[in-house]
């Protein structure tokens, strides 16, 4: 992570929370921060068209330019069991925002080869980044298409996992992204790449509620566009009985720009393929002179009201530049 300006690419499955992070990353392209190249997208909260449509769907409405959204995979590496998540994200994946009419994704290329593209050309001229938002399918495709990728990459910074108590929120061990596809979890954790994981014991620390609405200045139309995202998803989270919601993807996406939000600490990963702990993740920390092959950096802390500050202002659409 670094001062200048790093080239993004995003793998995600849109999903309320990886849609406020699309929409923080076209601001921060704006106020010059990153230079966010392409979305590819995946079978994740909701089948792979879906995840698309919404993804190019919500770069319109942020004002993004021209930033082209591929589909990816529709379904994981070996799993024949699909999974997704209407019940957080509702029927449309947006909480009911979703709107026909709008630019469409590009199928004339699949994702993870697009991705795999994209990472070697772009990385000639700057550091690339894959920001990785759902289920890692299309990282683990593009990995194998060109195991020379992980090399050419600064890193990968990853939403999933969950390594304490309460446990994950789709089984009682695995966090949803792991648990869609395990197997392409283990192949990413393999490859070499450097890889930043922002699990759900980090995102959970930051709950965003009613309150935090009125500190969402929109000082334009793809600011109130935010608004309503945000809106929408906490709706969803109140009809269910909660009062809270967490938007994993936003946050994690945070760290592309303000790494010193969280404490990460070097660990060795390993997942969990079988029955209940499919995806399950465990991870232990390598002791002082000891001869451990860490293959991830773990969040564990983040600097709580910081975060969603920068993340409110952010979402506001007029710049979060004071951060
Ligand atoms: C993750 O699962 C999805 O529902 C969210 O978009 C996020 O990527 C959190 O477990
Ligand atoms: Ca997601």
């Amino acid at each position: 992570m670094s001062d200048t300006p790093v080239t993004v690419l995003v793998d995600c499955d849109p999903g309320i929370d990886d849609a406020l992070a699309l929409f923080a990353l076209v601001q921060w392209e704006k106020e010059g921060r990153v230079r966010f190249e392409a979305v590819s997208t995946v079978s994740g909260n909701l089948p792979l068209r879906y995840t698309a449509t919404n993804a190019a769907f919500v770069l319109d409405k942020s004002g993004a330019g021209d930033i082209p959204v591929y589909l990816g995979a529709d379904r994981p590496l070996s799993r024949t069991h699909l999974q997704f998540a209407e019940k957080i994200h509702g029927p449309d994946g947006l909480g009911g925002v979703y709107e026909e009419g709008h630019v469409d994704p590009d199928e004339t290329v699949h994702g993870a080869i697009e991705l795999a593209r994209r990472v070697r050309k772009s990385a000639e001229r700057s550091s690339v980044w894959i920001l990785a938002l759902g289920p890692l399918t299309n990282l683990a495709i593009a990995f194998a298409l060109d195991p020379g990728l992980p090399d050419l990459l600064e890193g990968v910074l990853v939403m999933g996992g969950a390594f304490g108590a309460p446990g994950g929120n789709t089984t009682p061990w695995a966090e949803f992204n792991f648990a869609v596809d395990p197997e392409a979890v283990r192949r990413v954790c393999v490859s070499g790449a450097r890889i930043f994981l922002i699990p759900l014991d980090v995102t959970h620390q930051v709950p965003f509620t009613e309150r935090d609405l009125q500190r969402i200045e929109t000082r334009t139309k793809s600011g109130r566009f935010a608004l309503g995202l945000f809106q929408a998803g906490l709706h969803l989270q109140q009809r269910r009985g909660a009062h809270e919601m967490y938007l994993h993807d936003a946050l994690a996406a945070s760290a592309l720009i303000l790494p010193d939000l969280f404490q990460f600490h070097e660990c060795e990963m390993e997942i969990g393929l079988c029955g209940d702990l499919a995806g399950a993740s465990l991870v232990r920390s390598r002791r002082p002179g000891e001869e451990v092959r860490t293959n991830v950096s773990v969040a564990f802390g983040v600097e709580v009201s910081r975060a969603r500050s920068f993340l409110l202002q952010t979402w506001g659409g007029g710049g979060a530049s004071g951060f």
